[in-house]
């Protein structure tokens, strides 16, 4: 088996053991997927300071973000369907980050349930929310994830309706899957993922099936997902679900400085800045460029948290320079997943945290919650500096 030393590594063995189907639905953008490209091409544009001849020697990455103690500034994202990249791929994704000391975050549309992670894990994780048009089966899902001891809320706004992702329509990803000769041909090559699958008895939403009247087969399930994202969703709901919640809510896919604004005043403890990894709008604007705009119309009112294109610890740092709290890790820990399991998720982790600490250090730094935009050479973000002079001159910033 070769050494693995980066992300990369881990990419590219999940697209050698993960089926097609499944492997492209976590790889993929929408449309022409220039957002998804544009996320991680940006972050490579800005540049860090190496500084010398300091005393790094006792480093941390250590951070306590919305009361909770975290070993570094990262949570692994809410992605759907990682119960497909790998057998109980989220059961094993919440094993990893909990044995790193983060959060891990069970999307509404996973594989395992809220009760199969609760029942897995010993620490508290996160609950991401999809607001469906059933809003009695909605207070049931909140309802679950607090008797489960989710210990924050992540609703996601930027999935009204999905962006249209050509590689799941071509590849027939759907539910149920469309199995064509190739699909099967391509299932049957992949004995590992084969293996774990039939070991286990969770294919399905395991936090839809069986806890929807009449949602209990493959084809209700399919009828009913069908037209369940809400596309009437607005900020009152988002009142009555923090009412029913009651304890820290994060919202997640804000890129723009005016539904910051309103998340702010909607009295949520967080925000994730995020164009969902390119999968929704394409032709937004990068995660990472939106991210300085953002965090400094906020300030120091509500924590801002990040994902979209973090591929290594750099970005991650970057990120924080930027004015980001912590950042979210979806694809990143999906190859680690695909690749080797709890084990490939773990060596994700790892290599995200080591490249932290290297990168603190060789900044000149030793402890991560030092870091602010000092660490950066100015000019070379330029982009978000450019978004955050413009929305000056129209004052959407103060
Ligand atoms: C996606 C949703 C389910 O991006 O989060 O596919």
């Amino acid at each position: 088996m070769p050494t693995i030393t980066c992300i990369e590594d881990l990419r590219l063995m999940a697209e050698r053991r993960v089926p097609r189907m499944f492997y492209d639905y976590v790889d993929g953008g929408s449309w022409t997927e220039s957002t998804y490209r544009a996320n991680q091409a940006e972050f490579a544009d800005i540049k860090l300071r190496q500084r010398v001849a300091r005393n790094i020697e006792n480093r941390s990455l250590k951070i306590n973000s919305l009361g909770i103690d975290m070993a570094m500034p990262l949570a692994i994202a809410p992605t759907g369907l990682a119960g497909m990249v790998h057998a109980d791929g989220e059961i094993l994704a919440a094993r990893a980050a909990t044995a790193a000391g983060i959060r891990y975050t069970l999307s509404t549309v996973s594989i395992c349930s809220i009760e199969d992670i609760a029942d897995a894990i010993a620490s508290p994780f996160w609950f991401q929310l999809y607001v469906m048009r059933d809003r009695e089966f909605i207070g049931r899902l909140i309802d679950r994830a607090k008797a489960a001891g989710c210990d924050a809320l992540v609703l996601t706004l930027d999935l009204q309706l999905s962006g249209q992702r050509h590689k799941d329509l071509k590849n027939g990803l759907s539910t149920p899957p469309r199995l064509t000769p190739a699909n099967v041909l391509n299932l049957l090559s992949k004995p590992r993922w084969l293996k774990g699958m039939m070991c286990t008895r969770r294919h399905y939403f395991g936090n839809i099936m069986g806890h929807v009247k009449g949602v209990d087969d493959l084809r209700q399930l399919a009828n009913w997902t069908y037209d369940q994202f809400d596309p009437r969703l607005n900020w009152d709901d988002i009142q009555w679900i923090k009412e029913r919640w009651g304890g820290t809510l994060i919202l997640k896919g804000i890129l723009d400085v005016e539904d910051a604004r309103m998340a702010l005043a909607s009295g949520a403890d967080a925000i994730v800045v995020s164009n969902h990894g390119g999968r929704q709008l394409d032709g937004a604007a990068s995660s990472i460029s939106m991210l300085p705009a953002i965090a400094e119309a906020i300030g120091n009112r509500m924590e801002v948290w990040f994902d979209s294109g973090i591929r290594s610890g750099q970005d991650v740092i970057k990120a924080l320079a930027l004015g980001a709290k912590g950042a979210m890790l979806g694809r990143a820990h999906l190859y680690g997943l695909g690749a080797m399991g709890q084990a490939g998720v773990a060596k994700a982790l790892e290599i995200i945290a080591t490249e932290m600490d290297l990168t603190l250090a060789l900044c000149g730094h030793t402890n991560v919650q030092d870091i602010d935009r000092s660490i950066l050479l100015p000019g070379t973000y330029s982009q978000a500096d450019w978004t955050c002079s413009e929305l000056r001159r129209e004052k959407t910033l103060a």
